[in-house]
């Protein structure tokens, strides 16, 4: 997508990829640009306000395990802006110690923002169609043992966001989805993970955790923000290294049909 004169929610939008991808998205002359998130940065907020006096840019208070939070956020936007083009849903939390919050910020709260971005997008239903990247991980691409609650969400956000892919959903709604994969990337997330793995006993994937090469959340953003120009409909794509590559996701099953 060209993202000359779009509006942009992004979910996340003060955290460590998250600000990256804010300030790579502003490098675009998009229109306007919502940034949820859980607590306001109002000093990166004034320097992009002030470094970017063509976009409108403005912040909703999303604690985005709260059904409420994610539906005001959503129609405060939709007012300002008249409609949304994108939205990246990039909350996320890793510590498996927090089981119940885990799932309902990791998988929960991408489920309930993204069918909400739905209600104002969908084509079926007035809207002008777009196109939603969901942030899952590496270890929603494959059991990730150390942070096993957390692989299990990021998991759920791959494939919820893979189904929604569908073509006849697609062809019904216009709106797009693609699963962006991050591998290690340097940011507040991966600190003092010793403390929040999903047992308490020592396990050789403590050492291994911490010696795994980690991007910068900057390269991460690019590829990001590259994805939402380039990407198709359906693509999972892994974000490595500072690399981008599309994953072939396989095919486990062929139903048989009765005739
Ligand atoms: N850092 C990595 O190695 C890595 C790897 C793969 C995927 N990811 C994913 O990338 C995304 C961004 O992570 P990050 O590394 O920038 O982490 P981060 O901790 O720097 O940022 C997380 C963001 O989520 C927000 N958030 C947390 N709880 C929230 C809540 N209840 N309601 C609303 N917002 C909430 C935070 O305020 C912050 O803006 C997450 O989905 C994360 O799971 C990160």
């Amino acid at each position: 997508m060209d993202l000359t004169g779009k509006n942009v929610v992004y979910l996340g939008g003060f955290g460590g990829i998250g600000q990256k991808c804010v300030q790579e998205l502003l490098q675009r002359p998009i229109k306007a640009l919502a940034i949820f998130d859980l607590a306001k940065n109002a000093d990166l907020l004034a320097e992009w306000k002030g470094k970017h006096p063509n976009t409108d840019i403005f912040y909703q208070k999303v604690d985005i395990t709260k059904k409420s939070d994610i539906d005001a956020a959503y129609k405060a936007t939709a007012e300002r802006f008249g409609h949304f083009d994108v939205v990246v849903n990039g909350s996320g939390l890793m510590n498996d110690r927090l089981v119940e919050l885990s799932i309902q910020i990791n998988l929960l709260g991408v489920i309930n923002s993204t069918l909400t971005a739905l209600e104002y997008m969908d084509k079926a239903k007035g809207g002008k169609g777009g196109l939603i990247l969901n942030i899952s991980s590496v270890a929603g691409l494959q059991p990730t043992a150390i942070m096993a609650i957390y692989s299990a969400a990021k998991t759920g956000v791959t494939t919820f966001t893979r189904a929604l892919a569908n073509p006849f959903f697609f062809a019904h709604s216009g709106v797009g989805f693609v699963t962006i994969c991050p591998g290690f990337t340097d940011t507040g997330l991966l600190e003092d993970i010793g403390s929040k793995t999903t047992f308490t006993y020592e396990t050789p994937m403590l050492a291994m955790f911490n010696k795994v090469k980690r991007q910068k959340a900057e390269d991460c953003a690019r590829n990001l923000v590259l994805a939402i120009e380039t990407a198709k409909n359906g693509d999972v794509l892994m974000i490595e290294d500072g690399k981008t590559q599309e994953i072939d996701m396989p095919v486990m099953w062929k139903p048989t049909f009765v005739e």
